[in-house]
């Protein structure tokens, strides 16, 4: 499966860069080609000789070496292979490739880069968990980074033990064949973070009664099961539905828009988000604690108070945003430019609209009509099954996220 595959291994300086030997040998006994790029500091554990005598290749790490006429510079070095491994991924590299910082040439080619990478972390167990380090590996997930490891176990310092160490070379390599199956058997979402919301909210008036909408959850679970046969590790957080839970889907059931809100802040970081319910936008400001009786006040008055708006928070979240934030748009009238409106509005990448008056029969049935709104322009899909939209969104899906 690696025949013929092209990996930029990029070693940063960390002392389990030995194992980097290891993996060299086997993915070239596969048959995959490697090129290496080292950081200064990396050469203190592994020489380049003996990296590149295992890799058959010349071996790079001058950023400026790369600028003269006859080498490749470091945007071509970037982008001549099939994924980028980053082993081990560093403290101090995870922190550069957050925060956009190139420095030398493996940090270069890092931001330069249009092709996969998978990180393989290596780090002390306090740098690990240190808040800054969550934070940035949180930033990158949500950029897409594939991460394998770090394992739990005793570390190089004596006496240190937790989660830190880098993955094992036959494990980082299990990683990046899972890559190309993925790539290649109709699994193109392996390994990505999936939050999926259907269904619509409860909001109570008293321990009896509540507002609802006609929303049946059934393109949302459409979606999270097509999601998951993508490959994708997928959380559905529904509000009340008939529905089973899709196979091999964490289901979060909820009531109200704030318990929905609070679970799909609990999903995060991950990859995609996308908002299939139809969230109530209002909630009742104060939801009597015994049923309301009839009689004396005569009919009751409820006031209103809005709900959050769960995809506007997902959308433009300062540090969690998912790489691609989907939404949808339920309209009766001017399709098009009220989910271009709510595509702005919310920090969507794209909406998924549709028709819900009620001669379309769309809400609460088993076809759709959609028009994916983007900023790059509006497709039309024919009327189709819910299951055969939903595939058809996870195509789209893999295509936007590349
Ligand atoms: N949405 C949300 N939280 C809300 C309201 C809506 O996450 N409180 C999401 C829906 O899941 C959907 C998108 O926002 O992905 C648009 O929902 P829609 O009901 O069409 O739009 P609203 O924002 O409610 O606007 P309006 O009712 O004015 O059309």
């Amino acid at each position: 499966m690696l025949a013929d595959k092209r990996i930029l291994l990029i070693i940063a300086g960390g002392i389990a860069a030995y194992k980097c030997l290891e993996l060299i040998r086997r993915l070239r006994e596969r048959g995959a080609s490697v090129r290496v790029v080292m950081t200064e500091a990396a050469k203190e554990f592994v020489t380049p000789l003996a990296v590149g005598a295992l890799s058959e290749n010349r071996v790079y790490s001058d950023l400026f070496d790369l600028t003269s006429e006859h080498e490749i510079g470091h945007i071509r070095l970037s982008r001549e292979a099939d994924l980028l491994v980053v082993a081990p991924a560093t403290a101090n590299l995870l922190a550069k490739m957050a925060n956009g910082i190139c420095d030398d040439l493996a940090s270069n080619v890092l931001l330069a880069t249009d092709k996969p990478v998978l990180a393989a972390p290596a780090m002390n167990p306090r740098m690990w968990a240190h808040p800054a380090t969550r934070r940035n590996v949180a930033r990158l997930a949500a950029d897409g980074i594939r991460f394998v490891g770090p394992n739990t176990g005793t570390m190089a310092e004596r006496g240190e033990i937790g989660a830190g160490r880098m993955s094992e070379p036959m494990e980082i390599l299990a990683a990046i064949e899972a890559h190309f199956e993925a790539a290649g058997e109709g699994r193109p979402l392996l390994g990505r973070r999936v939050v999926v919301t259907a269904g619509p909210t409860h909001e109570p008036i008293d321990p009896v009664r509540y507002i609802a909408n006609r929303s049946s959850g059934k393109q949302g679970f459409a979606l999270a099961r097509a999601l998951a046969e993508a490959g994708a590790t997928v959380t559905l957080v529904s509000g009340p539905v008939g529905l089973p839970d899709p196979a091999d889907v964490k289901v979060i059931r909820v009531e109200t828009a704030r318990e929905m809100l609070a679970a799909v802040e609990g999903a995060l970081p991950a990859d995609v988000a996308v908002m299939a319910a139809a969230v109530a936008d209002w909630r009742v400001a104060s939801e009597a604690s015994e049923k309301i009786k009839k009689g004396a006040g005569g009919t009751p008055h409820l006031d209103f108070v809005e709900n959050p708006d769960i995809l506007a928070t997902v959308g433009r979240h300062s540090t969690l945003r998912p790489r691609l934030v989907v939404g949808f748009a339920a309209e009766t009238e001017n399709l098009v430019d009220n989910a271009r409106a709510k595509l702005d509005k919310k920090g969507a990448d794209f909406i998924v609209a549709n028709d819900v008056s009620p001669e379309t029969g769309i809400m609460g049935g088993d076809r759709n009509t959609v028009r994916i709104v983007a900023r790059d322009g509006v497709t039309d899909w024919p009327d189709l099954p819910k299951d055969e939209v939903a595939v058809k969104l996870v195509a789209l899906i893999a295509e936007r996220l590349g």
